[in-house]
């Protein structure tokens, strides 16, 4: 993997939707999701695939998840002889489960079928090594774990599939000669300052040993998880283990009721601002625990979840 491979963009979104916008899609052709994915992005897919004549396959993965295998199994009861490209967050946004993508690459790979990951909360967050996990397309965002401003995104392609990668506009970018970043990084006049900064974010988690930080995070975290899972008397969605949450982790909670009233009475009565979420008649608060959040905040967050949801 070189520079040549990485083109910064502006988010995720914005980098998913270069492929999305570029990839040839033929009538028939199925696209393979999960019902784990992004909302917005499930729009993506929904609007492309509808003006190809292509189909959007949303395949349920059951929860708790319990192992790579079991997890690549359940995904490939929606892979046919159509699936041209499955579309999968490397961590979900809901639901905050890290998803087995070596394994998915590596069945894919076998299978001819062409690989693209949503990355918008690994960066920072995970040990990211594209190469290792043999990704054929990967958006990530620097601007959320990594620390790094608002802005800051990449869209990394594979040497072999950057030829049918166009850009969402077209400008110098195109000059004859043109390549895949060039096509993605010239794009008229635009403020490039918050690129320039992510070596700035990524040399201050290298010197402030951010492994350790990130380990410790996922500890007090999995505290927390634990805590909470006993004191609601819920089952967990994933392992204890770093493979399937790091830093951030959704914990089922009893049902809160209206939940955009739930988090603002967090947020007046308590302080907190938390993100709660759903899958099917699941609940969660969405619990982060970047090297900033104090033990102080996580036992503000548990006793007020209890007083507010503990019968
Ligand atoms: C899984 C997932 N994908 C994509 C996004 C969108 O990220 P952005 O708005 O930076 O494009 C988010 C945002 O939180 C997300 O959780």
């Amino acid at each position: 993997m070189g520079p040549d491979d990485l083109s910064f963009v502006v988010n995720a979104t914005s980098g998913i939707n270069v492929i999305a916008r570029s990839l040839p899609l033929a009538v028939g052709d199925e696209l393979l999701s999960t019902d784990l994915e992004y909302g917005a992005l499930d729009l993506t897919w929904h609007h492309i695939c509808g003006k190809s004549g292509a189909r959007c396959v949303c395949q349920p993965i059951p929860l708790p998840v319990t192992t790579a295998e079991a997890f690549v199994d359940a995904l490939w009861a929606g892979v046919t002889e159509r699936t041209v490209a499955i579309f999968l967050s490397h961590v979900t946004s809901a639901t905050a489960l890290i998803l087995p993508i070596a394994e998915v690459c590596r069945r894919a790979r076998e299978a001819g079928i062409l690989t693209i990951f949503d990355g918008a909360h690994a960066p920072g967050q995970i040990d990211l090594d594209l190469k290792a996990l043999g990704v054929d397309i990967y958006a990530g965002n620097c601007h959320k774990w990594l620390c790094a401003p608002k802005g800051t995104a990449f869209l990394y392609v594979r040497p072999e599939q950057q030829e049918w990668v166009e850009s969402l506009t077209v400008s110098w970018g195109w000059k004859p000669g043109h390549t895949f970043v060039s096509r993605n990084q010239q794009q008229g006049t635009r403020d490039v300052s918050a690129w320039l900064a992510t070596g700035a974010a990524i040399d201050f988690q290298t010197m402030h040993r951010w492994p350790e930080v990130r380990a410790a995070c996922h500890a007090r975290l999995g505290a927390l998880r634990t805590r909470l899972l006993d004191r609601f008397g819920l089952e967990p969605i994933q392992p204890d283990t770093p493979e399937w949450y790091s830093q951030m982790a959704s914990i089922p909670i009893p049902p809160p009721g209206d939940r955009a009233a739930f988090e603002r009475r967090l947020f007046i009565d308590h302080g907190i601002e938390v993100p709660l979420t759903a899958h099917g008649d699941r609940h969660f608060v969405r619990v982060s625990v970047q090297g900033y959040t104090t033990d102080a905040d996580l036992d503000a967050l548990e006793k007020a979840l209890v007083a507010e949801l503990a019968s």
